[in-house]
């Protein structure tokens, strides 16, 4: 591995793809809940292929239109504009391989516009019960402005008391960076993992 002053330490976005693409089946069913631009909506719905599907959460139109607009040839993904926190109403407890979250605000859009704590922490849990036993939910944390690092610690306080119900948690990040660096959380939910979308 050549680690250049360009690829390390790796931005969480291509890390949290990197380290989910081989745990991806073709006709798996997935979760993108915050399309914003549509990349990891695009990187979805390329793994899972036309026999999968992906369903794809945001609250803004404006990311609606532009998550659209990537994946226009690609029938199997369904967008919401809806809150990820309704993700229960539209696919069965333990039927999907990977949830992905990518926190904070659409690039270029109103910075004000973010994602928030509470709602997030509802969303997670939907997640947590939507998960079959091997799947991955990965979320990128942007503790760098002030609502993003509560919004940041909160999260990671939550990620943390899942191995206490059968998940494994794991957490990637820079060190030493001018303001504190964004951060991907990933856990695997394991076979005999307890809880529900509720706990
Ligand atoms: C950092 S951007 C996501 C980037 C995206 N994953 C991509 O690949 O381009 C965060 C997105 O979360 C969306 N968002 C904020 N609150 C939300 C909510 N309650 N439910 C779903 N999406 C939300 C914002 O509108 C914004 O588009």
């Amino acid at each position: 591995m050549n680690l250049t002053e360009r690829s390390f330490p790796p931005r969480p976005t291509v890390l949290a793809q990197d380290l989910l693409k081989p745990q991806i089946r073709a006709g798996d069913w997935v979760i993108d809940a915050t399309a914003g631009n549509g990349y990891d909506t695009l990187f979805l719905a390329e793994c899972v292929g036309a026999s999968g599907r992906v369903l794809a959460f945001d609250v803004q139109e404006a990311a609606l239109v532009a998550a659209r607009e990537r994946v226009e040839e690609m029938p199997w993904v369904e967008f919401f504009h809806q809150s990820h926190g309704e993700m229960a109403e539209h696919a069965a407890a333990a039927s999907v391989a990977v949830v992905m979250f990518n926190l904070g605000y659409l690039p270029g859009e109103d910075h004000a516009l973010t994602t928030e704590v509470n709602e997030t922490l509802e969303a997670l849990k939907a997640a947590q019960g939507l998960l079959k036993p091997g799947g991955l939910l990965s979320v990128i944390c942007y503790p760098g402005h002030p609502s993003g690092a509560v919004e940041a610690a909160a999260v990671e306080e939550w990620m943390a008391g899942l191995p206490a119900l059968g998940w494994r948690v794991a957490k990637y990040g820079a060190l030493g960076t001018r303001r504190a660096a964004p951060f991907l959380l990933l856990a695997a939910k394991g076979a005999q993992a307890t809880g529900s979308a509720s706990a």
